[in-house]
């Protein structure tokens, strides 16, 4: 069994892709915070990204690293982004140049086309428009991506996530929503096609009216095999009912109506 490296492993997409990727891969799960409900091929490391020695250290004798560790929150300042989402990227992507590591899975996040509107939206063919500094930095994240993937022939797929919670919320989100079976599946193309070089595809399930054909994904192979029509909360927001603040013109909803911050106030 082939070792994956994941990053930010205690979190809520890492919750819900664990499962389904455990059965594949002796799971290395690095996180600030100690994951939880450990299946016998996974171990628990606690430690930070931002630390270059933990990067290395982590890195040695993996197969892949999925990553998904960030700094982010709708208003997040540039300068909070610096560590976890600039320099820790390039740690991970160096140490995998270092050890040998030739496959790269990193999630970026739809909000690298959050301020383009919904009506009239361009979908895959959507030229780069973030809305935040949080958005600014998966932008790099990618860039960052494809100049390791060129350079030193590491095989890197950026993945778009969509919404990845439980169920979907809102009308903006049933357009983009993913099932951790979904985005496991992308991953593990991430992790096992040969045809990836440095690609980007974006991590939505079987949505309405999709924002996105994801003709890249499906080249690959991605089957998705959920929808968001089963899984609407029982709460679900239609586009009329939302308001103004969660964006509902927008496909970065509420990220586009705050304030670009780059440095907060000590
Ligand atoms: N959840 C979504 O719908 C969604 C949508 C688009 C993109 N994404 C991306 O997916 C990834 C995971 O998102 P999530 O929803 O699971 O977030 P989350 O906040 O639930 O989990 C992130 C995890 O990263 C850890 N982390 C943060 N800084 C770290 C550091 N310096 N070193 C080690 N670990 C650190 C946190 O402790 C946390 O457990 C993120 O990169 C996010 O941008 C998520």
């Amino acid at each position: 069994m082939k070792t994956l490296l994941v990053t930010g492993a205690a979190g809520g997409v890492a919750t819900r892709v664990r499962p389904w990727l455990r059965e594949h891969y002796n799971m290395r799960l690095l996180d600030l915070r100690e994951a939880t409900d450990l299946a016998a091929n996974e171990t628990a490391i606690v430690g930070s990204i931002t630390d270059r020695e933990v990067v290395r250290r982590v890195a040695q004798g993996v197969d892949g690293i999925l990553h998904l560790a960030c700094a982010y929150s709708l208003d997040i300042d540039f300068e909070a982004t610096l560590d976890a989402n600039y320099r820790a990227q390039l740690y991970l992507l160096d140490a995998c140049v270092e050890y040998g590591v030739r496959r790269f899975v990193f999630a970026s996040s739809h909000h690298v086309l959050g301020q383009h509107r919904v009506d009239g939206f361009a979908g895959d063919h959507a030229s780069v428009a973030p809305d935040g500094f949080y958005a600014l930095s998966k932008v790099f994240g990618e860039a960052a991506c494809a100049l390791y993937a060129h350079r030193h022939g590491i095989k890197a797929l950026s993945i778009r996530i969509g919404n990845a919670d439980d169920r979907v919320s809102d009308a903006r989100r049933q357009h983009i929503w993913v099932s951790g079976r979904d985005l496991a599946q992308l991953v593990r193309i991430g992790l096992e096609s040969e045809d990836i070089k440095s690609d980007i595809v974006y991590g939505v399930s079987r949505c309405p009216a999709p924002f996105f054909d994801n003709a890249r994904a499906v080249a690959l192979g991605y089957v998705p095999q959920d929808s968001a029509l089963d899984n609407l909360a029982p709460d679900f927001v239609a586009r009329d009912a939302m308001p103004a603040s969660a964006g509902p013109d927008f496909v970065g909803g509420p990220y586009v109506p705050q304030p670009l911050i780059v440095k907060s106030p000590l």
